[in-house]
């Protein structure tokens, strides 16, 4: 069934961990449909300002049709253009806090001509912003066998990576790979499911990561809030699987200690450098949000203010 909700996760969590003054600049890095950049609004004051990001132009269609808010400002990009976007509107050092609800929308994991899905069939897209890049289907098609095991491998924790590459290439000897329930079956005979656990899920979520270059464009866009955020603003974090969660937590972690220098130096033995960021700890969606929306089930949110 295609649906144009998205039911925000840790809703009340993500936005009271940015501590909202009414008269703040906030960005929501990943608009989607809305949910928490209302959430935001809701909270701002006449003054106080939005803007939201998102690199897939049907989320930013969907805001301009149901969002006339003028506190807010929608841009169409991914977020590791977020400094330069800032810097061009004379914001660095001013913003409040950042919100960032990370990976696919239902949406976008619902409508199956957007190939995310590995339960409906449908062009093996799986870009969230069609603008640009390569497709999954044309990505499986140039790539080598071993290029494919390492990216199954790496992005989506599967250990039969090396099998269901070869199966990709075998198959693709007599046909043209380009459909989401071709690959999905091609990994059903390789891997078997396990309760609540399609055989595909793990490799649909690895050639989506690579496809958008999810954890180098949030990389980026963690050092660029260093620059971005103002004394004391915020970071609220949600993710959604642990390669991604481990760069937030190693980010913050790296940014919040302090970093003592080699005792046995005689003059600077106690000196300690100055710490960028304050770690303000990570939290899961509460039981109660975890039995009515699944999503919540692998939520971790984590949260730092700048020093
Ligand atoms: C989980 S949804 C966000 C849902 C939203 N918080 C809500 O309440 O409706 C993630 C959204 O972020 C967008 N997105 C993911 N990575 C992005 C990136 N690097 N740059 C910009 N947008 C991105 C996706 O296109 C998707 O619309």
């Amino acid at each position: 069934m295609m649906s144009n909700h998205h039911q925000s996760v840790m809703f009340n969590e993500s936005i009271d961990a940015l501590n909202i003054k009414t008269d703040g600049i906030y960005i929501d890095a990943t608009f989607g449909r809305g949910g928490h950049a209302q959430g935001i609004l809701n909270k701002l004051g006449e003054q106080g300002k939005l803007i939201s990001f998102d690199q897939d132009i049907s989320a930013i269609e969907c805001a301009h049709k149901n969002f006339t808010d003028n506190r807010l400002t929608l841009i169409h990009s991914a977020f590791s253009n977020m400094l330069s976007i800032i810097t061009q509107q004379g914001l660095i050092g001013k913003i409040d806090g950042i919100l960032m609800d990370l990976g696919v929308s239902s949406p976008q994991l619902d409508n199956a001509q957007r190939g995310f899905s590995f339960k409906a069939d449908g062009p093996l897209d799986m870009r969230m912003n069609q603008t640009r890049g390569i497709s999954a289907a044309q990505w499986l098609k140039s790539a080598n066998e071993k290029e494919i095991a390492n990216v199954i491998y790496q992005f989506g924790d599967e250990k039969k990576s090396r099998h269901i590459a070869t199966k990709i290439k075998k198959y693709q000897q007599n046909h043209t790979l380009e459909t989401t329930l071709a690959l999905a079956n091609i990994v059903s005979e390789v891997v078997k499911g396990q309760k609540n656990k399609h055989p595909a899920t793990r490799t649909f979520q690895a050639i989506r990561i690579f496809i958008n270059q999810e954890l180098k464009q949030l990389e980026d866009v963690l050092k660029q809030s260093k620059d971005i955020l103002s004394k004391h603003g915020r970071l609220s974090i949600i993710s959604f699987h642990s390669i991604e969660d481990r760069i937030v937590k190693r980010f913050i972690q790296t940014n919040s200690r302090q970093k003592t220098l080699p005792k046995g130096l005689p003059i600077i033995e106690h000196k300690t450098e100055k710490t960028c960021l304050k770690d303000l700890g990570k939290h899961f969606a509460s039981k109660a949000e975890i039995s009515s929306n699944a999503r919540a089930r692998s939520a971790i949110l984590r949260v730092a203010s700048k020093n």
